[in-house]
């Protein structure tokens, strides 16, 4: 049977992740050193096993509320509470995820009719695209720059907004580019977000992860904390991507259409990890900090090495990624890193996977020990003085 024929519209005009193409070819080379992965490399803090593996042991293995157990929601909203000033209903607000993608996923459906526009900024993570095209909305690409330090500016977002605009989606601190809103750069959306009517899903993964300057949320402008729904979630901060948990926080009405379609996909998110999750958020912030140091430092480094080679590359204020612009090589992101996987067998992610603004630039997780970061970095600077040799690069 020739399946192509039979498979939906929708999931054939979605492309592959151009992050699974890239390590597919990794993975078909020995020894190859990997900067590519945006995971902590870090195990979950073990409080937060031992409330797992404990729940296991008392026999809790069965579905929990949709919305998830209760307990664990109030922790949620304490907890956002007190990072933001902000409170969320346990009852009516909150929904535990299987993980940030899920949150994402349930959001853009309960929000989008076909037709409908939906801003997504550009170089940007990647499964946003797909979440709207699944929905049958149409992704608006803002391009970001380099030179705002891949912020979102008024006039951009004044500029994208159309009269089929129903929803902006925003990712701070970001995946790919590590670049930050502060409290006074969202302020300046704040009567944009106000006037449009638009609602905002704002991606806040890796607030804690968080360096200069404090994280900000856009659910603390009372003005339009009725606009934004939150995402968040425990892959990153806690070191828990692989137990499936995130929430989504949001005005009530949403909530509950949300919670519907959360309902008949998921049930509810893993209970184990629900049970860990409390204790993480009662318990792990010496845990959570000691993580963000860690990470902190090898920002320092990753900023300190790219640039000393010639790559130029601004120093991101959160998340765990850099993004040097290899634009000097004259190669395009995807032929960078291919060369340099061939020639030197480590992996950067090209940038153009996470969008058309992305090109010219790599990709580098730092979620990885400083030793293999050093490694890794050393190996570049020999495939970067290759080309300087061969006259290939620009000062
Ligand atoms: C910006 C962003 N949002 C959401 C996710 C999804 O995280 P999870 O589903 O593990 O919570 C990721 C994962 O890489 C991400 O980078």
């Amino acid at each position: 049977m020739d399946y192509t024929k039979k498979i939906s519209h929708v999931a054939s005009t979605i492309k592959p992740s151009g992050i699974r193409k890239f390590f597919d070819l990794a993975n078909q080379m020995e020894g190859v050193i990997s900067l590519g992965v945006g995971e902590p490399d870090f195990t979950t803090p073990w409080k937060i096993r031992e409330a797992a593996i404990y729940s296991i042991e008392k026999g809790k293995t069965f579905y929990t509320a949709n919305r998830g157990l209760i307990a664990l929601r109030e922790e949620i909203s304490n907890y956002y509470n007190r990072r933001f000033n902000v409170k969320y209903d346990p009852e009516k607000e909150i929904i535990v995820t299987a993980g940030g993608s899920e949150g994402i996923d349930i959001a853009t459906r309960a929000l989008i009719n076909p037709g409908d526009e939906m801003i997504i900024l550009d170089p940007g993570y990647v499964a946003y695209e797909p979440a709207v095209i699944l929905s049958g909305g149409v992704p608006v690409h803002i391009n970001l720059e380099e030179k705002d330090q891949f912020k979102l500016t008024p006039e951009k977002l004044k500029n994208a907004i159309t009269e089929k605009t129903k929803v902006l989606l925003i990712n701070y601190p970001s995946n790919p580019t590590g670049g930050f809103m502060t409290k006074e750069d969202y302020q300046k959306l704040v009567p944009i977000i106000k006037e449009s009517g638009i609602i905002v899903i704002s991606d806040e993964i890796y607030a804690e992860l968080s360096y200069e300057e404090t994280p900000a949320s856009l659910a603390s402008f009372p003005e339009v904390r009725d606009q934004i729904v939150v995402i968040s979630g425990f892959s990153k901060a806690f070191a828990m991507t692989g137990w499936r948990l995130g929430y989504v926080l949001a005005n009530p009405v949403l909530s509950k259409a949300m919670c519907k379609i959360h309902q008949y996909i998921m049930m509810s998110a893993p209970i184990a990890a629900q049970y860990g999750a409390i204790d993480g958020l009662r318990y792990c912030q010496e845990e959570v900090e000691e993580m963000r140091q860690a990470y902190e430092a090898r920002r320092n480094f990753c900023v300190t090495e790219f640039n000393d080679m010639g790559l130029k590359t601004f120093k991101p204020h959160g998340a765990f990624y850099v993004f040097p612009c290899i634009k000097s090589t004259g190669m395009t992101s995807e032929e960078f890193c291919e060369a340099l996987l061939n020639d030197q067998k480590v992996a950067c992610v090209p940038g153009n996977a996470f969008g058309e603004s992305g090109e010219g630039f790599i990709r580098v997780s730092y979620a990885y020990s400083l030793e293999e970061l050093k490694e890794a970095t050393s190996k570049i600077r020999i495939f970067l003085d290759k080309l300087k040799k061969e006259g290939k690069m620009k000062d």
